[in-house]
């Protein structure tokens, strides 16, 4: 138990309560751990307001989240009509449906540009792997959370788009078949599908994200933040001043949570832009073909899913029947340098060489739909895996060799061409583009422990480069 702190019988009240509090719960323990004592950085920049902006976007879903559970029925008859009523009738309705709806994409923004600042500085560096694999679980539970709110308005997509994806369970061998039948709660999507994905949807996914959240911050106020330079300012060897306090840092509040309420004011212009002038946003927000009701005799000609699962959704398209030929031919040259390259026991080459011979055997076998399932979810799995494959002796892109700037450029390019062919009909060419992308992508992680090593790294400063502005 902590020392139980006595106070001035004359101490003003406000002091007396804090007190009254400090001595059943931490309250300015935590406040100066985590705020006004919890030293960042000095040289953030741009690439560090995403972080707080997620937080703020997590609050707006479950604020807004919590009115439309109000007002909607998670009914398969009723689901489709409450929604329109919330448009309609529901005094603001159209807009708490329109924040929690362009919520949901900017959500995806902020990440996407969260997780590419964690890429370029080398944020997921020791001591900083589970900061990254937290967030990786994040990642996976906000796409859950996406995927079954989407169903929730029962348009023709909301509809189609489910049964497209949990078809895909079917592929798994064996067991694939009960599972999708576990997953809708019926032989078709439906009335059973509606329900269950309303209650993972507004409880048990936001639980879980919030605790893996919560997880997230305490792993990485245990190390402390990364900076630009991908310096530690506070090691062993770091400077710091009198108290042990380092030089390099400011303390997070004031000057961050300034700097952070400046974020706040740009991402709010462009946010209620998009609310008020293009909710819908071309369609990539919301689809036209979801301001039809779901109709389970009508197939939509083109079944595409929200512009922030098509990158994914691309390299699940790209593997067919021929690219498995390809695939097939990247094991077995995996495993040969394995075998003939590495300075590993005999032994183990011999089970890296079996291993692909199964490996291979399996892809025979198998169809491609699994394949492509078990692409489209080692595409999301790797990325727990990069704080294990990043080799370079450098952390931040700034003191690495010029061409490693490139490739990233390269890698970015690649997911957006990917992320563009998933939202078009599927063509021969478009097939072809995508399956190189797909190989690109993952030769990019998988050949990482090489290609991370090579090149000379530029110096790297003792101290953070900080010019005061
Ligand atoms: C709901 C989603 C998320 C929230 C609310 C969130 C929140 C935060 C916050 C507040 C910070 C500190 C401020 C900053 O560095 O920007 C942070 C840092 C970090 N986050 Fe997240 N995060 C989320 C998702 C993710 C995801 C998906 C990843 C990666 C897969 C990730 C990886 C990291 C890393 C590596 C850091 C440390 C960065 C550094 O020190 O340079 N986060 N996060």
């Amino acid at each position: 138990m902590a020392e139980y702190h006595e106070i001035s019988p004359n101490a003003p009240a406000g002091a007396k309560l804090l007190n009254w509090v400090d001595n059943r719960f931490p309250a300015s323990k935590l406040y100066k751990e985590h705020l006004s004592e919890y030293y960042a950085p000095k040289n953030f920049n741009f690439w560090y307001f995403f972080g707080s902006l997620a937080m703020l976007v997590l609050v707006i879903q479950i604020v807004t989240g919590i009115f439309l559970v109000m007002h909607y029925k998670p009914d398969a008859a009723l689901a489709f009509g409450s929604v329109e009523y919330i448009m309609r009738d529901v005094p603001w309705g159209w807009l708490i449906r329109y924040m929690h709806s362009t919520g949901a994409s900017a959500f995806f923004v902020v990440v996407y540009l969260h997780m590419f600042r964690g890429l370029i500085y080398g944020s997921y560096r020791k001591p900083r792997e589970l900061v990254w694999v937290f967030g990786c679980a994040i990642f996976l539970a906000l796409m859950a959370e996406a995927f079954m709110g989407y169903l929730l308005p029962w348009g023709q997509m909301s509809y189609w788009g489910a049964q497209v994806i949990v078809n895909l369970f079917a592929a798994v061998p064996f067991v694939g078949p009960d599972l999708a039948l576990l997953i809708r709660g019926d032989y078709v999507v439906g009335d059973a599908t509606l329900n269950r994905f309303f209650s993972f949807h507004v409880i048990a996914v936001p639980l879980v994200l919030l605790g893996l959240v919560v997880a997230h911050i305490i792993a990485l106020h245990e190390v402390g933040s990364n900076n630009p330079d991908g310096v530690e300012i506070k090691g062993p060897n770091a400077p710091k001043d009198a108290n042990g306090h380092p030089l390099d840092g400011i303390p997070f509040h004031p000057y961050y949570t300034v700097h952070d309420i400046f974020g706040v004011g740009m991402f709010l212009m462009v946010f209620t832009a998009v609310i008020f002038f293009a909710p819908e946003f071309g369609g990539y927000f919301l689809e036209y073909n979801n301001f039809i009701p779901a109709d389970p005799l009508k197939t939509p000609l083109h079944i595409a899913p929200v512009w922030y699962f098509t990158p994914f959704y691309s390299m699940l398209r790209a593997i067919t029947s021929e690219m498995m030929y390809a695939l097939m031919a990247c094991v077995l040259g995996g495993a040969f340098l394995g075998a003939v390259k590495a300075k590993l026991p005999s032994f183990i080459k011999a089970g890296i060489v079996g291993a692909a011979a199964v490996v291979v055997v399996l892809m025979l076998l198998i169809d491609a739909k699994f394949w492509g399932v078990v692409a489209m979810g080692g595409a999301v799995v790797i990325l727990f895996f990069l704080p294990w494959l990043d080799n370079s002796p450098v952390k931040s892109i700034r003191y690495r060799p010029s061409w490693h700037k490139y490739l990233y450029a390269v890698f970015v390019v690649n997911f957006l061409v990917l992320g563009y062919l998933g939202v078009q009909p599927p063509s021969p060419i478009g097939e072809r583009v995508s399956q190189v992308g797909t190989l690109f992508y993952f030769g990019f992680f998988l050949l990482m422990p090489w290609w991370s090593r090579l090149g000379t790294p530029k110096p790297v400063p003792d101290r953070v480069t900080f010019a005061a502005h």
